[in-house]
């Protein structure tokens, strides 16, 4: 039976105004973010994101910054024996299912120690303005072992100007502000953070991301082998 609860507040403070505006930007979002990847990029970056993912039968799995519970819908029919969907957004978190929704800050994750067997964490990283911190609450939440898979808007399409951008109810087209993150940077904060990683792959346009929509021909011939989506395993050395 798919069923929510809300387990956990978490003091959340708004450390920037950007998160304030970020918050605001998702929650006018959750209306049309369904727990489905519901776009193109969405169906490649998931496809990439289960080939990087351990077996996740019998294991205690966080969700994080879930949105919608996307993951958390897939990590509970994988089998995981506990699914924790965490986000900021209480109005993404209503629409979570088959996973205990947490509402919090993905930088004060309000768990003990070793918690998780993996951390799943789709799209969001960029959201984190302090990269090094983010992977350093991650690490401490993982079990030894613990594997991390997660994805993100890719470093080379932020810097070519690319946003993540969406259509309000009212027709407004909004774009969510995001920190680029180098690959190297991803690299350097996973290290520091004791995990070791173990996959860095990406969705390129008119590669892995090909299939058609309105506009995609001309879109994939002039973006042709720009990466847009960076995906990474790392696990838990101690
Ligand atoms: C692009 S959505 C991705 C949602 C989901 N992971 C998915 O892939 O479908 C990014 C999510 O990150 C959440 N988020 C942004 N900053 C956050 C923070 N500091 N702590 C927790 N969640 C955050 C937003 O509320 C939003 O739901």
């Amino acid at each position: 039976m798919r069923q929510m609860c809300l387990l956990h507040v978490a003091g959340m403070r708004m450390s920037a105004p950007e998160e304030g505006v970020t918050l605001e930007l998702y929650d006018r979002w959750a209306e049309s973010y369904p727990p489905v990847p519901h776009n193109p990029l969405m169906r490649a970056e998931q496809a990439l994101m289960r080939r990087l993912w351990p077996a996740m039968s019998e294991r205690r799995v966080l969700d994080l910054a879930c949105g919608s519970g996307r993951y958390a819908r897939l990590l509970a029919d994988a089998g995981a024996t506990m699914v924790l969907a965490l986000d900021r957004s209480w109005r993404m978190l209503r629409q979570v299912s088959g996973a205990a929704a947490v509402l919090g800050s993905m930088t004060e994750l309000p768990f003990a120690s070793g918690s998780f067997d993996a951390v799943v964490c789709g799209l969001a990283v960029g959201h984190a303005p302090d990269l090094g911190a983010w992977m350093r609450e991650v690490a401490r939440v993982l079990a030894p072992s613990g594997a991390l898979v997660y994805s993100d808007f890719h470093p080379q399409a932020a810097a070519a100007g690319h946003t993540r951008r969406f259509r309000d109810s009212q027709g407004c087209i909004h774009s969510v502000p995001h920190h680029l993150h180098t690959v190297e940077a991803h690299r350097r904060a996973a290290s520091a953070a004791g995990l070791i990683v173990e996959a860095v792959e990406e969705v390129r346009a008119g590669i892995e991301l090909r299939e058609a929509f309105p506009g995609s021909s001309g879109i994939y011939r002039r973006w042709h082998g720009m990466p847009v989506i960076l995906a990474i395993r790392a696990v838990n050395r101690c």
